[in-house]
């Protein structure tokens, strides 16, 4: 897989990737994230790449030309499933978008900032427009290596432990059970006697009937869904 990411602040994400289970699967050979400047697409002088809206108002807008320059270069080297636009207004990103996300080649994120992007950019280009909640973020970097990660840890062998990625919280539908680990007793405070008995299927049934309590108590709404 490979995620071309255009930003005016690039470096906002490369410590990131260069940290987290990404830079893992990025070392495997899985996953390539190539950060793009805009600013190194802008022909103006002091590399602008931002103008006044037309209208009036508050606030700049990220101009038509370097972005469709770089977004261009880009399409004539590769063919891209999915040209994605960070924005409150998209779509809100859920686990199952995550998952049909994470069987793409090649994709395109785009990172808004200031007022925003031309409209004729996401008219022409844009894909798909993700959001990662209801609330508005200075610009779409956070969100896109959000996005980026929950795709990411999908790819088989991204993650150490080939089946956590699949016993996630969300993957069923479900909050995922709680977990402990060593020491059995802690201050007065056990570990659930059934965990230390050996017996995978009282276990596994055990986890089951945790994670559908959670659920109900923290996210009726996922049972709905
Ligand atoms: N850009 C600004 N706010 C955002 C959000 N909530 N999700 C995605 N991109 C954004």
């Amino acid at each position: 897989m490979r995620i071309d990411i255009i930003s005016v602040v690039p470096n906002l994400m490369s410590s990131f990737f260069e940290y987290s289970i990404c830079k893992r699967a990025a070392n495997a050979g899985l996953v390539e994230v190539v950060l793009h400047d805009l600013h190194d697409f802008s022909t103006k002088k002091h590399k602008q790449i931002d103008d006044y809206p037309f209208g009036g108002g508050a606030g700049m807008v990220i101009a038509i030309e370097p972005l469709t320059r770089c977004l261009d270069q880009l399409m004539s080297e590769r063919t891209y499933e999915e040209v994605i636009f960070f924005s409150p207004d998209g779509i809100v990103l859920k686990q199952g978008l995550a998952n049909q996300l994470s069987l793409c080649q090649n994709m395109i994120f785009i990172c808004g900032h200031y007022k925003g992007i031309d409209e004729r950019v996401r008219e022409k280009y844009v894909t798909k427009e993700i959001s990662i909640g209801d609330y508005v973020l200075s610009g779409g970097e956070l969100a896109a290596a959000v996005t980026a990660d929950a795709i990411i840890r999908l790819i088989p062998g991204a993650i150490g432990d080939e089946s956590s990625a699949l016993t996630d919280s969300f993957q069923d539908g479900l909050l995922a059970p709680p977990v402990y680990t060593r020491p059995a007793s802690f201050d007065g405070m056990d570990v659930p006697e059934i965990l230390r008995s050996g017996n995978d299927k009282l276990i596994e049934a055990w986890r089951h009937e945790q994670a559908v309590k959670r659920t109900m108590e923290r996210r009726p709404d996922l049972l709905h869904d």
